[in-house]
């Protein structure tokens, strides 16, 4: 198991939910932090002094590079960079504008990807750690959250695309795979969910309990996340009966 004591880590989406309880996670392990997001107050109110922050839109290039460049130059090093920052859109697939699916490829899946690729050589040098925070939508197509489950879907797959290529440099890429976690997420989303959700917050967990998962795989160097656990049996449902899930979660 690897020690996060001094290591650099970078967290996107850090000023609330899962991000925050993150960054509150890994400072108690000692690690060094690097948080962004847009609301500059809120970030700093989930912060410690020693933290650098870099408020902004994560999909700006300049916000990325300023975030990769400037945390780099502080510690000399990037062990950990945490693709969190991500957001929902409740609109259906037959008249959810273009430019809004478009907004949520952007932050979901392109921003995540320009991170990695400018995070790339030194987390090669750190022979360190990616974390693409995907959802079970990005396993399972959510009928209610069809934009954003496309955008976790790609970025599911790029991250098993970043595991082949990185691991002969020695990097450990790993995708989280949440289920319903207790967050303002539903509130920060384009549009509105449904009345029932099937499942529902019967199944959900705290961004406490979300963030340690995810830092407990940091630490053992885990390919894959799903938290809950018992989101496992989901997955190895729609493995098994497609047909059945698909028609299961249909609203
Ligand atoms: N909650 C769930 O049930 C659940 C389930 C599966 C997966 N996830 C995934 O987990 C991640 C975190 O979700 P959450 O539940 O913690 O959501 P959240 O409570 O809505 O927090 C989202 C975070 O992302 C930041 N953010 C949003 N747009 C941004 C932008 N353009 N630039 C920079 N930061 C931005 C927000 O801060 P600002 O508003 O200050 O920018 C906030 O810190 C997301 O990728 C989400 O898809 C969540």
């Amino acid at each position: 198991m690897q020690s996060l004591k001094e290591k650099v880590v970078i967290i996107t989406g850090a000023s609330e939910g899962i991000g925050a309880h993150l960054a509150a996670a890994l400072r108690g392990r000692g690690a060094k932090l690097a948080l962004n997001a847009r609301n500059a107050e809120k970030l700093a109110a989930a912060a410690a002094a020693s933290d650098i922050l870099i408020p902004g839109d994560i999909t700006r290039h300049e916000v990325q590079s300023a975030l990769i460049e400037k945390t780099a130059a502080q510690w000399g090093r990037i062990d950990v960079l945490i693709n969190n920052a991500g957001r929902g859109s409740y609109y259906n697939s037959s008249t959810t504008r273009l430019d809004e699916a478009r907004a949520v490829f952007e932050l979901n899946f392109f921003t995540p990807l320009a991170l990695a690729q400018a995070a790339g050589p030194y987390l090669r040098e750190t022979r360190g750690t990616l974390v693409n925070v995907s959802s079970i939508a990005g396993l399972i197509s959510l009928p209610w959250l069809p934009v954003y489950s496309a955008s976790k879907f790609a970025l599911t797959a790029i991250t098993s695309a970043q595991r082949a290529e990185l691991r002969g440099d020695g990097v450990h890429v790993m995708g989280v795979f949440p289920g319903y976690v207790d967050t303002d997420f539903q509130r920060n989303a384009a549009g509105s969910p449904p009345q029932r959700i099937p499942g529902g917050k019967t199944v959900s967990i705290t961004a406490t309990q979300c963030a340690e998962a995810i830092v407990r795989g940091i630490e053992r160097r885990r390919n894959a996340v799903v938290t809950p656990r018992a989101g496992w049996l989901l997955i190895l449902a729609n493995r098994l009966f497609p047909g059945l899930v698909e028609a299961r979660l249909g609203m």
